[in-house]
């Protein structure tokens, strides 16, 4: 997927953009405060609907406004999302609405923001939206598969909350959720057994072999101690919504042991490895990356760079310093405005 045309209007600070980008690297310069990861935060809320910066996305309407807009043009469809103070939101492909899930199937925009990326490591949903929106992706049965796991997870909930609940038809729904649950769970593994190997190779680049980072991936199975708990609390306690994937490095808990900096190198690959695999089996993926000059060092950055042009896929980097970068599109940002450098 690729970007021909953005329009953004109230989205913070950016009043009212249009904007052409490059099919390749696309290098936003500017200095703080003037717009830079909001106009990233425009790409990634149109390919994620959600924000990777507040989980209250009306935050992200212009102070003095009443609603964001964002259209993109791409070479497979229109896209588009509207949100107003009241929360009403409006998806829509090709000008039809359409609901969030077949909105997200086809669109694959990938993000990095330094600033971020130690809360998504900490949190175990964000990591497996990840990996879900990449199987969408790939395998047109997994929706199905995952609207109906959630079907099932929301009937047992209610049941589960329930005072008194009809036992035969909660076993029925517990077969079928467990069914869909342990479906899903294997189609994750699958996925990452794919990416393992891709994986390692790039931690093994950037870190110059020094680093050995793992993961695997961990199912939330029944237990009858969750049984007898989820009787207590009145929601499930197991399922594929709470599946947990956990990184290692040199054998050694990440989510425990490691620094910051490590978290970040083992998104960053995982994150590319997810880029690479997605365009071995057909789909383009759309790279964000925040800040680079500041948060990413000049080996990383190189890496990077190469990765980017071998891929030959649609980016956005911003930073506050000038770089020079061969082969890029600059685009100056100031006080919300964005415009194409000569
Ligand atoms: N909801 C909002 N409405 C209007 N302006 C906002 C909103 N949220 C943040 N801003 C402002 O937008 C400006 C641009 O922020 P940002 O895109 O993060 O800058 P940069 O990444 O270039 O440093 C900042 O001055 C910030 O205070
Ligand atoms: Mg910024």
């Amino acid at each position: 997927m690729e970007i021909r045309n953005i329009e953004i209007q109230n989205l913070r600070n950016l009043k009212k953009i249009s904007l052409f980008p490059s099919s390749g690297l696309n290098f936003i310069v500017g200095e703080n405060g003037e717009g830079k990861s909001s106009f990233l935060e425009s790409i990634y809320i149109m390919g994620n609907l959600k924000s990777f910066k507040t989980s209250r996305i009306r935050e992200c309407i212009n102070w003095d406004e009443q609603f964001f807009f964002i259209r993109g043009k791409t070479d497979l469809h229109i896209q588009a999302i509207y949100l107003n103070r009241a929360g009403d939101k409006k998806v829509s492909l090709n000008g039809k609405r359409v609901p969030p899930l077949e909105y997200l199937k086809n669109i694959s925009v990938i993000g990095f923001f330094p600033q971020e990326e130690f809360k998504i490591f900490q949190s175990f949903s964000e990591i497996r939206s990840l990996i879900d929106r990449g199987i969408f992706n790939i395998d047109k049965e997994y929706l199905l598969l995952y609207k109906a796991f959630l079907h099932h997870l929301e009937n047992r909930n209610i049941l589960l909350k329930a005072k008194k609940k009809d036992e035969k038809l909660f076993k029925i729904v517990t077969e079928k959720f467990i069914e869909t649950s342990t479906k899903i769970d294997k189609k994750r593994e699958e996925f990452l057994e794919e990416i393992k190997p891709v994986f390692s190779d790039i931690v093994r680049r950037i870190s110059e072999n020094k680093w050995n980072i793992t993961f695997s991936y961990f199912p939330s199975k029944y237990t009858k101690e969750k049984a007898i708990e989820e009787e207590e609390k009145g929601f499930s306690l197991f399922g594929a919504h709470r599946g947990r994937i956990l990184f290692e490095l040199n054998g050694k808990k990440m989510r425990s042991f490691a620094s910051q900096g490590q978290i970040k190198v083992a998104l960053f690959a995982f994150k590319l490895s997810l880029i690479r695999l997605l365009k071995r089996r057909g789909t383009s993926s759309i790279f964000l990356i925040d800040d680079i000059g500041g948060e990413v060092d000049i080996k990383r950055r190189s890496f990077l760079i190469e990765f980017l042009l071998e891929e030959k896929i649609q980016s956005f980097v911003t930073s506050a310093i000038p770089l020079y970068i061969e082969n890029a599109t600059v685009f100056q940002v100031k006080k919300g405005k964005i415009w194409k450098s000569q």
